[in-house]
């Protein structure tokens, strides 16, 4: 199959530099893979601006194609378990990492990656929850766990971002209260829209911690940024309380003793979402078609086109998301 098709394009430059730009590219060049996907949505998670500047912890090989989700039709497959036409979804594994991503009108994978997509969420939304809802999701899972959030005292932090935002609205969802942790004051009306109960300044925050142990005031956190916010977290959990860690964005080390721990009983969760096993995406595709339902995703994400890619590219990395970010690939 010859056809052709618009693809982003990562290319390295001279001295390190790295250019983008949306080129044509050939069906016959994707990698090799059961299921052919024409893709009519993606989105722009943190890790698809690292790949798309060149960052070679998360992309080897360029020329390259980021994005790693994509929600399309199938348009061709040697599986048993899909047809042409069906609605899928593919999020991490190595889509958009070293094997050519969802920022294409086409992506070809191993059946392994592909999901079937809950009859009652649209490609669209799919696209508006991606890696990002999964990533919120298992922690919530995981915290839950645990023990019952309702009423919990709960804590996001880079929260106006894509895991951050699905964050608060699902931890609030369920029950708890929900401390959200922004830089933005114009993020503030959109925390509290969807759910949020009391907001607090990255900066402000900073000065609730004392090392090792500050006031304990959290039941549970979801930590998306890492470095020295996570170093502060750890100091203000409440008895039992628990934190997930799932991001870097203020960077990889954090700073913390044993105290948290043996004087508070606090644990520290990682998170992975991109490797989860198959079958623990689609229970949580399942949980948002049903009981996690997101009433007010349209609040969450906005499109926009494959065009606009390279400016939202350069947004998220300066940490100036709000919400989720969805590409319309047709
Ligand atoms: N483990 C996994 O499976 C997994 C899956 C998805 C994402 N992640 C990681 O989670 C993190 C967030 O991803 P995302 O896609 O949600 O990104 P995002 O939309 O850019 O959200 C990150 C948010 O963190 C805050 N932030 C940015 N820079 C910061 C800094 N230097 N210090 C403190 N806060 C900062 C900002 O929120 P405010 O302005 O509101 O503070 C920003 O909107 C990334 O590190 C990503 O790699 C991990």
């Amino acid at each position: 199959m010859n056809t052709k098709f618009k693809a982003f394009v990562v290319r390295e430059a001279e001295n390190g530099v790295f250019k983008s730009a949306v080129e044509e590219r050939k069906v016959d060049d994707l990698p090799i893979g059961d299921i052919l996907i024409r893709v009519s949505f993606s989105s722009i998670n943190y890790k698809d601006a690292l790949s798309a500047s060149g960052n070679k912890g998360v992309s080897k090989n360029y020329p390259h194609t980021p994005g790693i989700d994509a929600a399309g039709i199938i348009a061709d497959s040697s599986s048993n378990k899909f047809k042409i036409n069906d609605k899928v979804v593919v999020t991490g594994y190595d889509l958009g990492m070293n094997t050519s991503g969802g920022f294409a009108e086409y992506i070809r994978v191993p059946e392994e990656w592909v999901l079937k997509l809950p009859s009652n969420i649209s490609l669209e939304q799919s696209m508006g929850i991606g890696t990002a809802g999964l990533t919120a999701g298992m922690c919530v899972k995981l915290l839950k766990q645990k023990n019952s959030l309702i009423e919990k005292e709960a804590i996001v932090t880079g929260a106006s971002g894509g895991v951050g935002s699905l964050s608060v609205y699902l931890l609030s969802k369920l029950g708890a209260r929900v401390t959200a942790v922004t830089s933005k004051i114009d993020a503030h009306d959109f925390l509290i829209s969807i759910g949020a109960k009391t907001i607090i300044n990255r900066e402000q925050m900073f000065d609730q911690f004392r090392h090792p142990l500050s006031k304990s005031r959290y039941d549970i956190g979801i930590d998306v940024v890492g470095g020295n916010v996570l170093s502060g977290l750890l100091t203000c959990m409440n008895r039992e309380g628990i934190i997930t860690c799932c991001g870097n964005v203020a960077g990889a080390d954090f700073k913390t003793s044993v105290f948290p721990f043996i004087l508070r009983g606090n644990s520290l969760i990682g998170v992975d979402s991109a490797e989860r096993r198959l079958s623990e995406k689609e229970w949580l595709w399942k949980m948002f078609a049903s009981d996690w339902n997101i009433d007010c995703l349209d609040k969450i994400y906005r499109t926009v086109s494959i065009d606009n890619l390279e400016s939202e590219i350069e947004k998220i990395l300066k940490g100036g998301q709000i919400g989720r970010v969805v590409i319309a690939m047709q």
